[in-house]
C-alpha cells in the first residue's frame, strides 16, 4: 500500500455549503488541497466523497493519515 503525500500536518478549515458535495483528496497530491483535482490518476488512490448537511466551517485532514477521513481527528500531532 502506498504512503499518501503529506500537504501539511495540519487540517484545512473549509465553510462548506449545505447540499454540496465535496471530493477530499487522499493521495496528498492534489494543488487545490483538501481537495482533488485529478492528480491522483495512475496511482492507487481515489478521491472521497462528502457531502455536506448543514452549511458551516469543516476541518478537513490535511496529512493524510487521519483515521475519520475527510476529517482531521489529530492524528497529524503524531507524524
Ligand atoms: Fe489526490 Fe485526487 S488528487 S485523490
Ligand atoms: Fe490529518 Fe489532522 S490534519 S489528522
Amino acid at each position: 500500500m502506498a504512503e499518501p503525500t503529506i500537504p501539511q500536518k495540519a487540517p484545512y478549515a473549509v465553510d462548506v455549503e449545505a447540499g454540496k458535495k465535496y471530493w477530499w483528496c487522499s493521495c496528498g497530491k492534489s494543488a487545490n488541497q483538501p481537495f482533488c483535482d485529478g492528480s491522483h490518476k495512475g496511482s492507487e488512490f481515489v478521491p472521497m466523497m462528502w457531502e455536506a448537511e448543514a452549511s458551516k466551517p469543516m476541518y478537513f485532514c490535511g496529512c493524510k493519515k487521519t483515521g475519520k477521513a475527510p476529517f482531521c481527528d489529530g492524528t497529524h500531532n503524531r507524524i
